[in-house]
């Protein structure tokens, strides 16, 4: 095999993201069983790097499953969703129709609140809709990676607890890039992963879970065996995973929690975010006919979504901008094709994205922007 034809790219899509080489090394660290004392060694760093970032204290439980966001996601559907209980999963964007269609094919009966490309969630069209359906369960994302939207987490939790519903919140693309505000939320449940603003590669989904949620799930038939949170909850309290883990992952994972809490620090961790989404803005600002997509108020630490000028098409975007600047050692991020179709069919501008998220530098990010206004002016 010519491993010469692995191209080296910078990752400026919206995860997976840009790994540091000190994670990339970690690797190469021993492997390890995951019932034997080795584990606990990469575990215990991993839970309470976790917890620092999430800001928790021991009335959330942290659990860590094998395979990605999603599996996280589908656990809380499969776990908290009774078969005589209406789930209601308010979506912003193809990530809240992913919950909507989680629950969908797990058989609960799901209700979606849908609202428009780019728009957050209203909370008087959400009051409506919690009248109407009065669910147990409540699904929404906090940060929206279609179109760079960020619901404000804790107003959704309240008003979804007003109306007795468990609030699940998917936060894969946030979490590690900005102070989420679980605890001030009171969400059950919150769902991570660790390829996005971690600054990992993929492979483990991660969900904060309150007791409620426990109590919730031991009533609940049905919950699978990976999927079930009470499984997870038992093996998690020794820093286990239920499944074999991915070793290499969990040494990576280990070091780079290690990195956040004592050598960046989350303080430091979430300002370099919100600096590198201020350059992102104000390079937009500077673009001519180019707009922030996402409204003022909701616009994301992690990711930027840019309404084009309308001379500039969705195959533009995708195709001879995608490869130029493939050609300059970048994987650009050309907007969510879901979304970029339903813009094409109603006249409105093609959106592309950037990725501002884990281990992105200033260095990094303004050589990007000028090489991406530089291959823009060509099209
Ligand atoms: C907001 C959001 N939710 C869920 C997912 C699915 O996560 P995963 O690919 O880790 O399963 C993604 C992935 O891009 C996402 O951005």
């Amino acid at each position: 095999m010519d491993l010469q034809e692995f191209t080296e790219l910078k990752l400026f899509i919206t995860g997976p993201t840009y790994i540091r080489p000190e994670v990339r090394r970690a690797g190469a660290l021993p492997e390890f069983g995951h019932r034997d004392a080795e584990n606990v060694k990469r575990f215990q760093p991993i839970h309470e790097g976790l917890r620092a970032l999430a800001r928790i204290d021991d009335s959330y439980d942290v659990l860590i499953f094998n395979g990605s966001g999603s599996t996280a996601m589908e656990a809380s559907i499969r776990s908290l969703v009774a078969d005589d209980e209406t789930v209601l999963n308010v979506s912003v964007g193809a990530f809240g129709d992913l919950y909507h269609k989680m629950a969908v094919a797990n058989g609960k009966k799901a209700v979606q609140l849908r609202f428009d490309w780019g728009e957050a969630i209203d909370l008087d069209r959400l009051r409506e809709a919690l009248e109407q359906h009065r669910p147990a369960v409540a699904t929404f994302t906090q940060n929206e990676t279609s179109t760079g939207v960020t619901n404000d987490i804790e107003a959704v939790c309240a008003l979804i607890r007003e109306y007795g519903a468990m609030p699940l919140v998917d936060g894969v693309s946030i979490f590690g890039g900005a102070d989420v505000r679980i605890p001030e939320s009171g969400c059950a449940y919150y769902s991570t992963s660790t390829q996005k603003s971690l600054g990992l590669p993929a492979g483990f989904g991660l969900a904060f879970v309150r007791p409620e949620a426990f109590e919730k799930a031991a009533k609940v038939a049905n919950r699978g065996h990976s999927t079930d949170i009470l499984t997870q909850q038992g093996r998690a309290r020794k820093f286990q995973t239920v499944t074999t883990p991915n070793t290499t992952l969990a040494n990576q994972f280990a070091v780079q929690m290690a990195y956040i809490v004592n050598e960046e620090g989350v303080e430091n961790r979430f300002k370099r975010h919100e600096a590198l989404r201020d350059r992102v803005h104000a390079w937009v600002a500077d673009q001519d006919g180019f707009e922030l997509f996402a409204p003022e108020g909701y616009r994301s630490p992690t990711l930027t979504a840019v309404k084009a000028p309308k001379g500039i098409t969705a195959d533009d975007l995708k195709k001879r901008l995608k490869e130029s600047l493939r050609g300059r050692g970048y994987l650009y991020d050309p907007g969510y094709a879901k979304a970029n179709d339903a813009f094409k069919e109603t006249g409105r501008p093609a959106v592309f994205r950037i990725g501002h998220m884990g281990d992105v530098t200033m260095d990094m990010m303004e050589a990007y922007l000028e090489t991406l206004s530089e291959e823009l002016k060509k099209l």
